[in-house]
């Protein structure tokens, strides 16, 4: 009795995992046409990562949905191309190693393409055109980029804004509050910490017009050189980039990613 019952759950534990091996062999040879991996499969499901913290780019609405301008981008390409879409949030640092490492498929996130990321990564055509502009309090004497040479500085770290600081600062400057999401860049000017923050016009004056309450001004400068956002993939993964164009291209022809951001990207 006790040796026939050892006998089945043997047998149970054996038939559970060839069915598990099974599954998995299943997925991994699902549709990779898109991603590049594999051609002869019909609908891939590319994994998209970003920093949902960059409202009204991407953020997480009240049901905790990942929502914005950039979703709504990567989404109408995505039906242009024919994949499906999985957006995950992974905050603005991770971002980078998880397309290196192939966690994600591709990461949409404002991100400027940039001669010194395009040494790791590779990016698609530009979809987006943004500048950095500088957020202070209403009754700030700053009026241009120079007028905050000695004072404290607030950046989303590794960003386009940091970097345009660092090269105001000095790269080591101590002035420099580098915080990890914009939204917090933003409350070290509003607690004192810093004189003004500096980012993305597309997330500044949008923080500015929300929050009337708060006081804020928004200063352009022409020191800032335009930025073109890209969809950012592993380097090398040229099938994906060329099947993302394609879909880029076509929301630029048929007027759609006009329709989404409100303006025209040459
Ligand atoms: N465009 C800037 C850059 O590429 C800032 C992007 C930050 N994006 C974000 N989702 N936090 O460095």
């Amino acid at each position: 009795m006790k040796k026939a019952a050892r006998f089945w759950v043997a047998g149970l534990l054996f038939v559970s995992l060839a069915l598990v091996m099974l599954g998995c062999g299943a997925g991994d040879t699902k549709g990779k046409a898109a991603s590049g991996k594999d051609s002869n499969a019909a609908k891939e499901k590319l994994v998209v990562g970003t920093d949902a913290t960059y409202a009204p780019m991407e953020y997480m609405d009240k049901k905790q949905n990942i929502v914005g301008t950039d979703i709504d981008i990567v989404k109408a390409i995505a039906k242009e191309i024919g994949v499906e879409v999985e957006f995950k949030n992974y905050g603005w640092e991770p971002l980078f190693p998880a397309v290196s490492n192939g966690e994600v498929d591709l990461a949409v996130s404002s991100i400027t393409i940039t001669d010194e990321r395009k040494q790791e990564h590779d990016f698609t055509d530009p979809y987006y055109v943004a500048k950095q502009v500088i957020l202070v309090p209403d009754d700030s004497r700053v009026e241009k980029f120079q007028d905050l040479k000695d004072k404290r500085v607030s950046v989303q770290i590794n960003t386009t804004g940091h970097i345009v600081t660092k090269e105001l600062l000095g790269k080591t400057s101590s002035k420099i509050v580098a915080a990890e999401t914009m939204p917090l860049a933003i409350d070290e000017m509003l607690n004192g910490n810093a004189d003004a923050a500096v980012g993305d016009n597309s997330v500044v004056n949008d923080y500015q017009k929300n929050n009337p309450n708060k006081s804020l001004k928004v200063i352009e400068d022409d020191s800032f050189e335009k930025e073109y956002y890209g969809l950012m993939v592993k380097k090398g993964n040229k099938a994906l980039v060329d099947n993302l164009n394609k879909g880029i291209q076509k929301i630029k022809d048929n007027g759609v990613l006009e329709k989404i951001t409100g303006f025209e990207v040459e």
